[in-house]
């Protein structure tokens, strides 16, 4: 099992997240959570971004000593400057600088020629690591980019001092095969590739953020980085929680391993929707509300005989205290059954054949039938009889 790195960016890319603003206690209270949970390293803000950030990251990097703490910076001296001030309290601290480097990017936004890009990169790495010991570099929409320039530029910047090189899918763009090759090229053409970590970065405009970063791993990339519930710009980040879950439950097919707490899993995730007001849909894998719910009746049905028959997660592991049996119209007799049981309601055999009746006439007029429901029913079926 090779190790691999999660780098979360809840505080940073995560609250990026159209409407989402937190404040210093927030963020303080969600790394505290982060660091629970197991993230090796934690984006806490973009210091230069605001003086409300650039006090929230401070108080971050002077708290949090478990997991290691970085910031963004643009490659700009003045967002450097600023960042070690936010973050020369932590253990190791860390600087995140980014610099765009597809055509599209560099023509339009940056207005520099590649030649410029590479200067400013390598000059403001060198820069940054005469105080921070781990410089990370992204190359902004590397998916865009052209890989040979992508190397070329990796080169310098590596020999500049960047300790890690994270190549973004800045807008979700990339294919699993595509992303994938890309590591490949980078690694087989950089001759110093070895000297930095290799991290990959995904965006899930497409729904594949997930499904990239798995592919990254598989193709070299020893950190990932994304963030809890995928919040993030536009439609997001990867999921972490996803990625940490999907690497376990197919440890069969995937040789890597994170350092995750996954029964923290749950907490952090609730803690990240309530301070953030982003609240996660019903379906959404692993923590969303329905992802250990069953409503058919053949599945409850499973479900009672064996767990194993349609989960393939059990909720303990991502600290969810047991599986849900939803009552509504499709539900059958047994999960009924078993409904009446756990409220401690003991039925003859018959009361429990008209319960059942009133409960299926019930579901044609209500989504959910709730415990009241159910006491309702009994409670006249047994006055009744
Ligand atoms: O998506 C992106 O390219 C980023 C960079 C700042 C790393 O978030
Ligand atoms: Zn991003």
């Amino acid at each position: 099992m090779s190790r691999i790195n999660i780098f979360d960016t809840t505080l940073r890319d995560g609250e990026q997240s159209p409407g989402v603003n937190l404040n210093k206690l927030e963020k303080l209270e969600i790394a505290k959570q982060l660091e629970r949970l197991g993230v090796d390293r934690m984006e806490a803000g973009f210091p230069a971004s605001s003086e409300g950030d650039f006090q929230a990251v401070k108080s971050i990097a002077d708290t949090i000593k478990n997991t290691s703490v970085t910031a963004l910076a643009r490659t700009v001296k003045s967002d450097i400057d600023i960042a070690w001030e936010a973050l020369k309290g932590a253990d190791e601290p860390c600087i995140h600088i980014f610099l765009a480097t597809s055509p599209i990017h560099m023509t339009y936004k940056l207005k520099k020629t590649p030649d410029e890009v590479i200067a400013t990169a390598t000059e403001m790495v060198a820069y940054a690591k005469e105080k921070f010991s781990q410089v990370q570099w992204s190359a902004e929409d590397a998916s865009r980019s052209d890989w040979s320039f992508l190397a070329q530029i990796i080169e310098k910047v590596i020999d500049a001092g960047a300790t890690v090189i994270n190549l973004p899918d800045t807008v979700g763009y990339t294919t699993p095969k595509e992303y994938g090759d890309m590591f490949q090229f980078i690694r087989s053409n950089v001759s110093n590739i070895n000297k930095a970590i290799l991290s990959c970065h995904c965006h899930n405009d497409l729904g594949m953020a997930v499904a990239n970063s798995i592919a990254a791993v598989e193709n070299g990339a020893t950190q990932i980085e994304g963030t809890i519930n995928g919040i993030g710009e536009r439609a997001g980040n990867a999921s972490l929680e996803e990625i940490a879950v999907a690497l376990k439950i197919r440890s069969d097919f995937y040789p890597y391993q994170t350092n995750l707490k996954l029964q923290e899993i749950k907490r952090t995730s609730d803690m990240v929707a309530k301070l953030t007001g982003m609240y996660i849909q019903a379906n959404k894998a692993i923590v969303g509300r329905n992802a250990f719910a069953h409503e058919s009746g053949i599945h409850q049905d499973g479900v009672l005989k064996h767990a194993s028959t349609y989960e393939i997660i059990t909720p303990e592991l991502v600290g969810v205290h047991a599986n849900t049996l939803f009552l509504g119209k499709h539900s059958g007799r047994h999960a009924f059954k078993d409904k009446l049981k756990e409220l401690g309601m003991e039925l003859s055999e018959e009361n429990i054949k008209k319960a059942f009746e009133s409960f299926k006439r019930l579901t044609d007029h209500k989504k959910e039938v709730t415990d009241d429901d159910i006491f309702t029913i009994v409670t006249e079926i047994q006055t009744n009889t």
